[in-house]
């Protein structure tokens, strides 16, 4: 298989300090309070495991694993559950942790399914966002990084479940 290019986008020094920035956002956001992150997997397991260190609150972590039905998640809207969630999420607050804000399908319909469980709050929060391909009105609580329509890599991130143990942001060449 030819290997594709691979550019940096985000070096890892950049994470780190947004991850840092991040953290200490949620730790005014959440003082006092205990915050359950819904870390959704597999993307978001490195960003959530820097980014839990970084917050001074009472947080416990749960992970949900989603899959879309059929084609595409960003065709059809639809996902399925992969792992639901360990954790009750009534009357606790909630953040979704996720790696990356595209169409916003996947996190329209988790959110949805969410709030039907009643928490006492939900919001989200995302590494990357990508609000030029969005096809529902979303907008995340807690955004790292607004990129380009760019396919990218590493950091959680992959292609074809390959690049994911990258220490920084790529550019996929091959979209
Ligand atoms: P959605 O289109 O917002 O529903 O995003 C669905 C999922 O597509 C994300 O959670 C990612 O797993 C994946 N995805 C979207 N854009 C990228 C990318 O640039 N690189 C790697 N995965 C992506």
């Amino acid at each position: 298989m030819q290997q594709p290019d691979l550019r940096v986008l985000i070096p890892r020094q950049d994470i780190a300090a947004k991850v840092q920035e991040m953290g200490e956002t949620l730790s005014r956001d959440y003082r006092g309070k205990e915050v359950l992150l819904v870390v959704v997997l597999r993307g978001a397991a490195l960003f959530a495991a820097d980014l839990c260190r970084c917050i001074e609150a009472d947080v416990v972590i749960d992970f949900i694993a989603v899959s879309s039905y059929g084609s595409s998640t960003s065709s059809s809207g639809v996902v399925r559950f992969l792992k639901d969630l360990d954790e009750s999420v009534e009357s606790r607050h909630v953040l979704i942790v996720e790696d990356i804000v595209d169409t916003g399908l996947t996190l329209a319909y988790l959110m949805e399914n969410l709030k039907s469980r009643h928490p006492q709050s939900l919001r989200t929060c995302t590494l990357l966002d990508k609000p030029s391909r969005r096809r529902v009105d979303l907008r995340p609580d807690y955004v790292g990084f607004t990129i380009d329509d760019l396919f990218v890599v590493g950091y959680g991130l992959d292609w074809d479940q390959r690049y994911r143990h990258l220490p920084d942001i790529c550019i996929h060449s091959e979209k």
